[in-house]
């Protein structure tokens, strides 16, 4: 008997990568080793996006870098990375002994940047790659770029006409109009969006009268933004065809649910894992897999955007 990870139901094609089940790592939340990215395809995810890595080395801010808040983090990191010719080992590595596809997350200062970065994880092995155009706190990259339709465009189109793997678009709330940059990212040639990253947040310490992080402002993750990742997906849903990934706050199988109601083809799960540990893949995919099972869907496609039916 199959069990309920090797569903057929629970099958989707992303943009071309076939998932056993909708459930993947968001970026940003673990490192970039091999064992931590097997670890975290054996505890269920149905792929794995790495941690955003850029052209050359960066140390990130000064500590602290995350904060707790009441149903979230609020993180601010300032992308550090070992650098994309040091990463390509690492996903070398990683894809030795993975069974997932993996995702490399990438970001530059330039179109050429984001496209020389992409080129290289695409050759080093990663599946697709998945632009950050939506980190909240770094300057002149991240949702700096992200909020500008024509600099997104840019982007866009320089990795697409350089990369033959697929290329995910990770999109900021942090905007007027998500949906308005959606469909920028679709024309250009955005295989798959993401939506959402973190929203603009931060925390001030009462005793020293201080914000806590490091960098002041931060993006928060977790239960907090699911309502406001829920409405993206939504947004997004109406104005563009190419398939969505929901992030934002999914702890378990009834979020995940709701983000596929609002569009969404599979969801990224980050902030949980900080709770539940790598399991939580598992446990979210079986909740999905009843449900459908309950409620008579064949596959996971037939759920996708249904809320915009009723
Ligand atoms: C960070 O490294 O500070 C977080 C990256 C992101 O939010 O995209």
């Amino acid at each position: 008997m199959k069990t309920p990870l090797e569903t057929e139901r629970l099958n989707v094609n992303l943009a071309g990568l076939r998932l056993n089940n909708p459930t993947m790592l968001a970026s940003g939340i673990l490192g970039y080793s091999a064992d931590t990215l097997e670890s975290i395809a054996e505890g269920g995810a149905g792929a794995v996006v790495t941690k955003s890595v850029g052209l050359k080395p960066r140390k990130g801010y000064a500590n602290p870098t995350v904060v707790q808040v009441n149903c979230g983090l609020i993180n601010a990191m300032g992308l550090p990375n070992p650098g994309i010719e040091e990463f390509t080992k690492d996903i070398r590595e990683a894809k030795a002994v993975l069974k997932v596809p993996l995702i490399a997350s990438v970001y530059g200062f330039s179109a050429e940047e984001y496209a020389t970065v992409a080129v290289k994880a695409a050759k080093a092995g990663a599946d697709a790659v998945e632009l950050n155009v939506s980190c909240p706190h770094v300057k002149e990259t991240g949702a700096e770029i992200g909020q500008k339709p024509e600099v997104l465009a840019e982007v866009v189109k320089k990795v697409k006409a350089n990369v033959e793997k697929p290329v995910f678009v990770k999109l900021s709330p942090n905007v007027a109009d998500i949906a308005e940059m959606a469909e920028t990212a679709a024309k250009a040639g955005a295989d798959a969006l993401t939506a959402i990253n973190t929203v603009k947040a931060m925390a001030i310490d009462l005793e020293t009268a201080k914000p806590i992080l490091g960098n002041r402002k931060g993006g928060l993750s977790g239960q907090a933004i699911k309502p406001i990742a829920v409405r993206c997906v939504y947004e997004i849903y109406e104005r563009v065809k190419v398939p969505i990934i929901g992030c934002g706050g999914i702890t378990n199988w009834r979020d995940a649910v709701e983000f596929m109601l609002a569009g969404a083809t599979a969801v990224q799960i980050g902030t949980a894992i900080a709770q539940k540990g790598p399991n939580v893949f598992k446990t979210v995919a079986k909740g999905i897999d009843a449900y459908l099972k309950r409620k008579g869907f064949r596959s996971v496609n037939e759920t996708v955007g249904m809320a915009h039916r009723s």
